[in-house]
């Protein structure tokens, strides 16, 4: 990749361990990736992936989701923090509270999501496990811009993977997590770089080029 003319100022907002930040972290220590990581910010004080960005040398904070008595107070807080750093991307990485529509038409196709299954099948939550239960061959991660309806929205990339026979709950986890490390990278550069437009539920490639017009990635399996 050359160096971008302008590297898209981006935020993660995280609530746990935040692996999937650390790979956009990873892919934005490149000077040629297109997005910048401005800040990483936790709705929980304390979450593990705030000490790991740190560590990584990214600002970070914290806007509690508790006590604010309701969403909207807490959704403007973190409007507030966003705009505050001029931030232009928002990417949810592992980020578990729900966000109203207030907040989502606010950052109407500049914010996105990555979910732990091949969407639109496995909304929400335990979706290894219900991939098992269905008997499903593939498996896998998408990311996706964010709409109001939970885990909707229309599909930026996806990664697969074959379910196998001996397949747990947690060997499925594993694998897939590691779909979506290789995954969100790549799906950030697209958005950052402009590589995209979205006509209703499809993101289509604004270039005629002959890359893949959604990756699918099927990691050595
Ligand atoms: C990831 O598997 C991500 O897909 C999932 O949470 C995990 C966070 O892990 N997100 C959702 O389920 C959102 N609906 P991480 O903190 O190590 O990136």
């Amino acid at each position: 990749m050359s160096v971008p003319a302008v590297r898209r100022r981006t935020a993660i907002l995280v609530s746990g361990r935040g692996s999937n930040m650390t790979a956009l972290l990873e892919a934005a220590a490149d000077p040629a990736y297109p997005a910048e990581i401005s800040v990483v910010i936790a709705n929980k004080p304390g979450a593990p992936a705030l000490e790991k960005a740190a560590a990584a040398g990214v600002a970070t904070a914290t806007v509690d989701h508790r006590g604010h008595g309701g969403r909207q107070r807490f959704e403007e807080l973190l409007d507030e923090e966003l705009r505050s750093r001029d931030v232009e991307l928002v990417v949810l990485a592992g980020f578990m509270r729900i966000l109203t529509p207030w907040f989502v038409e606010r950052w109407n196709d500049r914010l996105i999501n990555i979910h732990p299954a091949l969407l639109p099948s496995f909304k929400g939550l335990d979706t290894h496990a219900r991939a098992l239960a269905e008997g499903c061959k593939l498996h896998g991660a998408t990311v996706h811009f964010v709409r109001p309806e939970m885990d909707a929205g229309p599909i930026i990339a996806q990664g697969a993977i074959a379910v196998r026979d001996d397949d747990t709950e947690e060997t499925l986890a594993a694998r897939v997590l590691g779909v979506e490390h290789a995954l969100y990278p790549r799906a950030l550069a697209l958005v950052a770089s402009g590589e995209l437009r979205v006509e209703g539920m499809r993101v289509l490639r604004t270039s005629g080029t002959a890359a893949d017009p959604a990756p699918l990635l099927v990691p050595g399996d």
